[in-house]
């Protein structure tokens, strides 16, 4: 069952029921190193009184980083690796944004926490455009069909005209856009952002280039609001812009942007607090509330009485003090009460969801009571990895979530080979959290990891030897590539890993992988065995 078919059949409902899916908005914000996503996080998290004085995700961040080693890695390279989940309420919408790395070597990460949102705020340089990481990120909510908000940000500083931003999103991204907001000059000239759905004037009581702190109701751009504050040529180019504006482009349409093909356009500043009311009322009012999900029989509904969730993420040592890891399970549907006993389906177990964990920015709590939408920490010893499904006792698998082929593969090097154990069972750990793959060559006791970018590897290094006890080091392997195998004859499949045995690899399920020297080999090999598939991606179930 397609998701597209799933999503459109979803429920979209936007009348908030405190206790219900329909009033949640679970989501999280795309966008390249540096345009501004940490900024507008911290800022929606204050807009909903989740944290109380800007600087606190930094500074969460700094703390957390404190408390573990590896996460020096995060703090050297100032990039951020592990996602998280805020939750905030406001007007009783509970909204749930899941955090996701910036860098794009954990990018494998972020593709799967976007398997678990129900929209995206992309955030973009109001100077710099569409960015390779946001047009990457943004292919994926496309794969999937996620509604997604624009935020041109930064407009406090000079950037592009704002039709030429527009014409870049409609043209580089395909996209249909409606411009919500409209900057009211820029760089020097910054007086503050126009609504001109609603008809307000955001501004500043302290004059031009500072903090949003007013709102003017005004009739239109004639409105004494507007003439006595902002410059005549400022406001002869909002005129014309407002003007052309409503000529270009179409009006906003709810199914359109529900089903990925329209963008709502908000120019804004995070820094100086500009749009972002609007992006929340936006988010609250138009949804997406938690779309149906597709699974491996049927496609789930969020309004089912009985519980399904999946795992999209799973952190190991987030306290260092308990070798717990969480897993992080996204609800699909059903109302989930804590204490409850659900199917661990892919082991056929049953497990008692005894302290499960809503995270809130600066603390978390046991979840009594949580719905579709929502994110649950579940405790547990490393039976959850990420791809699992939990049921009130159905035999279903959420599908959807990839994994993709590394393109980086390094031999392991063990210093000391007393702990190969030891060295064993960490990569196998890190591989269930989805940090690397490892792959069991046939020829051969040495394994291989793969990753997808190789900042991955030293996130490896450093957590084998905080937590494992066990330094490692990384040599060059005689493979650039991997793909899994595939072949609906089973005899023509094993008479090929017979005849391959020093390309041919288990991954960590024993499924066959083929070890590719180089791409030239990828495409050889693949035409010489039409039969077989080797494939880039693959499901994880
Ligand atoms: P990221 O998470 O997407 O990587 O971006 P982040 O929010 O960290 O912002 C990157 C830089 O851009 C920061 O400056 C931040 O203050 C600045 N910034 C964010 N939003 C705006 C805005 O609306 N206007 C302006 N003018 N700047 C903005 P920095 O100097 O790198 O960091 P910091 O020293 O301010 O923390």
């Amino acid at each position: 069952m397609s998701l597209t078919e799933a999503q459109a059949d979803g429920g979209r409902d936007t009348a908030p029921d405190a206790a219900s899916h329909l009033s949640r908005r679970t989501f999280a914000i795309i966008s390249h190193p540096d345009a501004g996503k940490t900024t507008l996080t911290e800022k929606l998290l204050l807009s909903g009184g989740a944290i109380r004085a800007a600087g606190q995700v930094r500074a969460r961040g700094e703390r957390r980083r404190a408390r573990s080693d590896w996460m020096k890695i995060e703090q050297e390279r100032g990039i951020s690796v592990s996602s998280s989940v805020m939750t905030f309420e406001r007007d009783g919408i509970t909204f749930n944004l899941l955090d996701t790395p910036g860098h794009e070597d954990f990018s494998e990460d972020t593709y799967r926490t976007l398997t678990a949102v129900d929209a995206a705020i992309m955030v973009i340089d109001a100077a710099k455009g569409i960015e390779t990481q946001t047009r990457k990120l943004f292919e994926v909510c496309r794969l999937r069909d996620i509604p997604i908000i624009t935020f041109v940000n930064k407009i406090d500083r000079e950037g592009r005209h704002p039709l030429e931003a527009l014409d870049e999103i409609q043209e580089a991204l395909a996209l249909d856009v409606v411009p919500m907001t409209w900057p009211v000059g820029m760089g020097s000239d910054f007086f503050g952002v126009y609504d001109w759905q609603a008809k307000r004037f955001l501004t500043s009581s302290e004059g031009r280039g500072n903090r949003f702190d007013t709102i003017v109701d005004v009739a239109g751009l004639d409105d004494p609001a507007f003439t006595e504050r902002v410059f005549p040529n400022v406001l002869a180019e909002l005129e014309e812009n407002v003007e052309l504006g409503a000529e270009a482009y179409p009006a906003f349409d709810r199914e359109a942007f529900m089903e990925g093909h329209m963008t709502p356009v908000f120019f804004g500043s995070a820094l100086r607090d500009y749009g972002i009311e609007e992006i929340i009322q936006f988010i609250a009012r138009f949804g997406p509330a938690p779309h149906a999900q597709p699974a491996t029989t049927r496609i789930i509904r969020p309004e089912e009485p009985k519980v399904t969730g999946f795992v999209f993420k799973v952190q190991a040592n987030m306290d260092p003090k308990h070798r717990d890891r969480i897993a992080f399970v996204r609800l699909c549907s059903g109302t989930f009460r804590r204490g409850m006993k659900l199917k661990h389906v892919r082991a056929n177990k049953t497990i008692a969801v005894s302290a499960p964990i809503f995270f809130f920015a600066e603390e978390r709590e046991l979840a009594e009571t949580a719905y579709p939408g929502d994110v649950i920490g579940v405790p547990n010893h490393g039976q959850l990895r990420v791809g699992d499904t939990l049921t009130e006792g159905e035999e279903i698998h959420v599908t959807g979530l990839p994994a993709f082929a590394p393109e980086v593969l390094r031999r392991v090097r063990l210093s000391d080979t007393m702990r190969v154990k030891q060295m064993r069972q960490g990569l196998m750990d890190l591989a269930e959290e989805g940090l690397v793959q490892i792959f069991k060559p046939q020829i051969g006791s040495n394994w291989i990891v793969g990753v997808v970018g190789v900042l991955q590897l030293d996130v490896v290094v450093d957590r084998l030897r905080n937590e494992y006890s066990t330094e490692i080091g990384f040599e060059a392997a005689p493979f650039s590539t991997a793909r899994w195998i595939e072949c609906d004859d089973e005899l023509k499949l094993r008479k090929f890993l017979e005849s391959n045995p020093s390309s041919v690899a288990q991954d960590r399920d024993d499924r066959p992988v083929y070890l590719f020297k180089n791409s030239w080999e990828v495409n050889y090999v693949g035409e010489k065995n039409p039969d077989i598939r080797f494939r880039e991606t693959r499901e994880i179930v």
